[in-house]
């Protein structure tokens, strides 16, 4: 077997998703999980880009033990200065630096030509391996960059002293055959030495997976990959598609570090730290992604379950029978399915989401994983605008009435209002407090599990003042759900 390192940009690419930005302590309960999942290299971040990324950079390198910690730049000495800087404490380290190599680039982006690109793409790779020895270079827009110039950057890049050499599809341009022939034709024309070339492949044209299994059917030995496939516009490569797909096909003869298992927890993780719901018929790790509905496939399943199903749930870790947390779980019983969720909390930590899970089994009888995940994901937040109370009249042939008490900063504050339906008229009352011009743009509810006594969760978008902010909540209450995430996203701006 071949192996493919897993390089998991889940923190970086993904998290320069609006929305979906995460805090430092969530950055490293993620890099623990992707630890536990068995990744070679995490993504930890733009150090230059701000002092929050540096800063969860640093963190992260001192969190992590066996994974690769990689730090972005751009192709400038400041960046990769302060990238060096922010990976100090890693006990393994690489800088992934880059610059634009398609014409667009060169010419509207750097008003710039081939030559003077390559120039700077050595320069910036051997000013990376005077602070590390593993120097990651991208060439962006690869995807959309004639192959026998990619070519000349790859060799002059690799000549340099870059181990790996990765070759993003950066606007998700390429057709599967056409990306896997540009590998091959890198492999074919450039003397790599030990370097290994990488796939990055975004998803504009729903491809991203296809491409990057090209990549590797023809050579690359890395693939750039997300949790749930999150990222910039339509998304990147996700992991567990990838993943699952080298695995189900053993015949081609590739393997990864991958533990399985872990799959489905990092995507709960992911989503509820995030606030990035899944959606629903997303492969591996969609809530409908092993249900079978059809007639036809029921009775093929009940008689085997092979007749329809690829992957066995239980290899990606979704197992029906899991343990269930109850009202009479102590402490101990919560932190255990943490640790097995990837996430660790210190015990004031606990405390409060030991405070939190007794609060949800007084209202639901099981707990699953999904809940506790998702009741993490709202811990994390403190915010300065809280809901006190609310109470709503709703129903048929009624009107629909709420009042609402909300704390801010330490403040009381007291309205109600009518409206189209429970929602309309709690967020109608929210508003008479709060009098910002908002619009809600998007407004999403799910369930998490099955069952009248679910937990739903909300995500909304709201606007203010030409910008979008996004809130997220879970309650058994759904018209609570849908308060809490309204009022999350208005936090986001009135803080
Ligand atoms: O998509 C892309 O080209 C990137 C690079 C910065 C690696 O994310
Ligand atoms: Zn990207």
């Amino acid at each position: 077997m071949e192996k493919v390192y897993v390089f998991d940009t889940t923190l970086r690419d993904g998290e320069q998703v609006p929305g979906c930005q995460l805090n430092t302590i969530e950055k490293i309960q993620v890099a623990k999980a992707l630890e536990l999942l068995g990744v070679d290299v995490i993504e930890a971040g733009f150090p230059i880009s701000s002092p929050g990324d540096f800063n969860s950079v640093v963190e992260i390198s001192k969190a992590v033990t066996w994974p690769v910690i990689c730090a972005l730049t751009r192709a400038v000495d400041k960046d990769i200065e302060v990238a060096a800087e922010a990976l100090k404490f890693a006990k393994r380290k690489r800088i992934h630096t880059g610059i634009g190599t398609s014409d667009y680039h060169i010419k509207y982006k750097f008003n710039s030509n081939r030559d003077e690109i390559i120039e700077r793409a050595i320069y910036a790779v051997k000013l990376s391996r005077r602070y590390v020895d593993d120097v990651e270079f991208y060439a962006e827009d690869a995807g959309r960059t004639d192959n026998e110039y990619l070519a000349c950057v790859v060799q002059a890049v690799v000549d340099a002293g870059a181990t790996v050499v990765n070759i993003p599809d950066t606007t998700g341009y390429c057709f599967p055959q056409e990306y896997g022939a540009k590998i091959k034709y890198l492999i074919d024309h450039v003397d790599m030495k030990n370097a290994i070339l990488s796939t990055h492949c975004h998803q504009d044209l729903g491809m991203a997976t296809a491409n990057s299994l090209a990549g590797v059917l023809n050579g690359a030995r890395q693939v750039e990959v997300t949790i749930n496939g999150i990222g910039e516009r339509a998304g990147n490569t996700s992991l567990e598609e990838v993943v699952m797909a080298l695995k189900s096909h053993k015949e081609l003869g590739y393997e990864t570090n991958i533990n399985t298992q872990k799959i489905y927890s990092t995507s709960r993780l992911v989503s509820a730290l995030m606030s990035m719901p899944v959606q629903p018929n997303k492969a591996i790790v969609g809530r409908n992604a092993f249900a079978h509905s059809s007639g036809i496939h029921q009775d093929g399943v009940l008689k085997n379950v092979q007749t329809y199903e690829i992957i066995d749930p239980k290899d990606v870790g979704i197992d029906d029978n899991a343990i269930v947390l109850t009202a009479r779980s102590g402490r101990a019983a919560l932190k255990s399915r943490l640790n097995l969720l990837g996430v660790q909390l210190d015990n004031g930590e606990l405390d409060d989401a030991y405070q939190k899970f007794l609060e949800l089994a007084d209202k639901k009888k099981d707990i699953k994983d999904d809940d506790i995940l998702s009741m993490i994901g709202r811990q994390s937040k403190s915010h300065r605008i809280k809901v006190e109370y609310l109470q709503v009249t709703c129903g048929v042939g009624v009107r629909h009435v709420a009042s609402i008490g909300l704390n801010i900063a330490g403040e009381h504050f007291e309205a109600s209002a009518t409206g189209n339906g429970p929602v309309d008229a709690a967020i109608k009352a929210v508003k008479r407090i709060i009098s910002r011009e908002t619009v809600i743009q998007e407004f999403l509810i799910q369930a998490i599990n099955r069952g009248s006594d679910d937990v739903g969760k909300v995500h909304m978008q709201v606007e203010h003042k030409g910008s979008l902010y996004y809130g997220f909540s879970a309650n058994t209450d759904i018209v609570a759900a849908s308060v809490e995430a309204f009022v999350d996203a208005v936090n986001k701006f009135a803080e």
